[in-house]
């Protein structure tokens, strides 16, 4: 039987409510600014091959396994994970994963403000027409600016987290449908208008070939980076999924409706990227900029065409509002789990969680200007420490973050989950929730979930730590 559980916390009216907000949490910074200067800093089209091969052999059969994990149990993560178990003869610890995976999820929202933040500060500066006719280095000095200074960064966070938090109290079903089948195709349409000016400055190729140049000496490079991407893209490995999946009506189909997800997914970042690479060729830029790349970009290109201002202003408010479904996404695992255990309303918790968040977050404001040189995770020669001022080496406090995250915390999550929904539910379980007839497409599926996904995990860990 397909579970009869009710969520106390809702349900999407169909599954395309459930396309729309998996869509909307999985697309978001990771496709528009993350992976174009991700691929940029891990030299291109290596990067970009392994990526694609870890979203459909790794990320994918996470994806479904949430999903069907939430739906299942539809409550919480961890309260899923642990009725599920225990169901199942299993043990309750197993939500300890889910636990993880929410604390990973507050983790990333903090930083996640601060650069959602950048993009408030963009929307502004590009309606006010201060990038018309601007040069790569006027954008750069533009954004040199911006992050130097704490109090505006501090601002936009506060704002941003705001933004976050009104969403979440008052429940994600109502309000953010509409606006969502309205912003989502235009994203696309303006990333399509974006990918148009850059085929006018005479090195799409150029760009092209970055992206998608088979270098198989490189390969080897990004193999964790691309990892802990295909998991920050996709939104898996930290519960959000699963706790969408966990309003999701009960007869929907949930393979097609993943596989939906992760090829819009996909769509987007590639198209982001053939949309700036040229532009950063064109203007004489470095592809290997980082974190920057994106704000340095975009203000040259819609700086120096036909309606740019208008347009440019319009896309920043769109990567507002890509970050913004993402980011109460980041917020919901931990907000439906406090409700639950807690009885609290959503607003007593929300606000709990958004100010905490928030403090956090000051950390990744302080690591672009005063606190640049606090390192974290330094290795000297003297051996490991976890904090020094001023390390040659290190991560500061911002990388660190997305370091843990992407890296560790997302890619154990996400193992932890395809090994529940692989053995320790039953096979019927699965069967039934996926609803697929055909045998030869369940056992492909099921062999994903069982096999193939957790050993790529363990496979590119182990690579990384002999490297
Ligand atoms: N998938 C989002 C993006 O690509 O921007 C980021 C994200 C959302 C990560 C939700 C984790 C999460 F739980």
């Amino acid at each position: 039987m397909v579970s009869d559980k009710v969520s106390i916390h809702g349900t999407w009216a169909s599954r395309w409510v459930f396309i729309l907000a998996a869509t909307g949490s999985a697309v978001g910074l990771g496709n528009i600014w993350k992976f174009p200067y991700m691929t940029g800093m891990y030299g291109g089209g290596a990067f970009v091959i392994m990526y694609l091969v870890c979203i459909f052999m790794v990320g994918l059969p996470i994806m479904l396994a949430e999903t069907l994990i939430g739906r299942r149990g539809r409550q919480s993560p961890v309260n899923a994970l642990r009725t599920l178990a225990l169901e199942s003869g299993a043990s309750p610890r197993w939500s300890w994963a889910a636990l993880m995976g929410m604390v990973a999820a507050l983790l990333i929202l903090s930083f996640y403000s601060v650069i959602a933040g950048w993009s408030l500060d963009y929307i502004i500066a590009m309606g006010d027409g201060q990038f018309e006719g601007i040069s790569a280095e006027g954008a750069g000095a533009a954004f040199g600016t911006l992050t130097a200074d704490p109090w505006r960064l501090t601002l936009w966070h506060t704002l941003f987290m705001l933004l976050t938090g009104v969403v979440i109290a008052r429940g994600v079903v109502a309000g953010l449908e509409r606006s969502l089948r309205i912003m989502m195709p235009l994203l696309f349409v303006l990333l399509l208008v974006l990918l148009g000016y850059s085929m006018t400055t005479g090195h799409f190729m150029q760009g092209f070939h970055f992206l998608f140049d088979f270098q198989p000496d490189k390969l080897l490079d990004g193999v964790l980076a691309a990892m802990g991407h295909a998991f920050f893209t996709l939104s898996v490995g930290v519960g959000s999924i699963m706790v969408y999946g966990a309003y999701m009506p009960k007869r929907a189909s949930i393979g097609s409706t993943v596989l939906a997800v992760g090829i819009l997914d996909t769509l987007v970042a590639l198209t982001a990227g053939l949309a700036l690479f040229p532009i950063v060729f064109a203007a004489g830029m470095e592809p290997g900029a980082g974190p920057g790349l994106m704000f340095v970009t975009l203000p040259v290109a819609f700086g120096n065409i036909a309606f740019g201002q208008v347009m440019g202003t319009l896309f920043f408010i769109l990567v507002l509002v890509a970050a913004w479904t993402s980011s109460i996404s980041m917020l919901e695992p931990a907000v439906a789990y406090l409700v639950e255990r807690t009885r609290r309303s959503r607003v007593q918790v929300t606000s709990v969680l958004a100010l905490l968040c928030w403090v956090v977050g000051m950390g990744t404001v302080l690591s672009f200007n005063v606190g640049a040189e606090a390192k974290f995770f330094v290795f000297t020669a003297d051996g490991f420490q976890l904090f020094q001022w001023g390390a040659e080496g290190g991560r500061n406090f911002f990388d660190s973050i997305d370091y843990l995250t992407s890296r560790i915390l997302l890619p154990l999550g996400g193992l932890a989950f395809v090994l529940f929904a692989g053995w320790v539910l039953k096979r019927e379980a699965v069967r039934e929730e996926l609803a697929i007839n055909n045998p030869l497409l369940f056992g492909l599926l099921y062999w994903l979930i069982r096999v193939v996904a957790p050993l790529g995990i363990l496979i590119v860990f182990v690579a990384e730590l002999m490297k």
